[in-house]
């Protein structure tokens, strides 16, 4: 079973979404899906609850609970609203809306309080990888994301997203992708040794049909994060169907 999410962004509309419902009316494997279109379009989500495997999430949430924060959207409002994943910490709100480690952590246990499963992602800058410091950077939004957090049984995602690769059509190797993803799960285990298995890590970054099937076939890849290629919804049903 992988874990395969589609990240729309500032795109999609009622007609995409209405796309997706008939193309996933016949969905029936195990693979667990998670949709996160822009806000208003998650009101949608009762409409998908008979699809098994199916579920809606957000792209982001606040660090605050409530109050005058005019655009912000609480884990309370999501939870409220039965959606129970949440992206956190992705690089384009890192690096367009300067949200820093601290930010995250926080938004993290919001989302914890709210039994909301966050999905975060982490990654390094193309220098960063050149410089071959992508590792400590790893290590360092790792740490800081799971300040002071405790798990108890809940999933966690974390999703690998170089941001050389996001949106570039440029991926690493699939040997890099696996380097990654067990230098991470390694990390976790040193935090949180009894709950390891929880933690469910995917690769983001330019995922498309040509490239999905080799990066699902890795055994250290629990999952995909789809950006462009989940703006169509038959390849993105595609994707949803891998096999091993
Ligand atoms: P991409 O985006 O698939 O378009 O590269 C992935 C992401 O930003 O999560």
């Amino acid at each position: 079973m992988k874990y395969i999410i589609a990240n729309w962004k500032l795109n999609g509309s009622k007609s995409l979404l209405n796309d997706f419902l008939n193309q996933f009316s016949t969905y029936n494997s195990e693979n667990y899906i998670v949709l996160c279109p822009p806000y208003l379009l998650l009101s949608s989500a009762d409409r998908f609850k008979a699809i098994d495997n199916f579920f809606m999430g957000s792209q982001n949430v606040s660090e605050y609970d409530n109050g005058a924060f005019t655009g912000e959207i609480s884990a309370e409002i999501l939870a409220d609203n039965k959606i129970a994943h949440s992206i956190v910490g992705h690089s384009e709100r890192r690096t367009l809306f300067a949200e820093t480690d601290e930010k995250i952590n926080i938004k993290i246990k919001k989302l914890l309080s709210g039994k909301i499963t966050p999905i975060l992602c982490i990654g390094e800058k193309l220098e960063q990888r050149e410089t071959n410091t992508y590792k400590q950077i790893i290590d360092l939004q790792l740490e800081k994301a799971f300040k002071n957090i405790k798990v108890d049984d809940q999933t966690f995602i974390i999703a690998y997203e170089p941001i050389w690769s996001i949106g570039t059509g440029v991926i690493p190797e699939i040997s890099q992708i696996n380097e990654v993803h067990n230098f991470i799960r390694t990390k976790m285990k040193q935090l949180y040794p009894k709950n390891v298995n929880q933690f469910k890590i995917l690769y983001g970054g330019s995922v498309n049909l040509k490239n999905y099937h080799s990066i699902l076939s890795s055994k250290a890849v629990d999952g995909v994060l789809v950006g462009g290629a989940s703006l169509d919804s038959k390849s993105f049903y595609e994707i949803c169907n891998f096999k091993n």
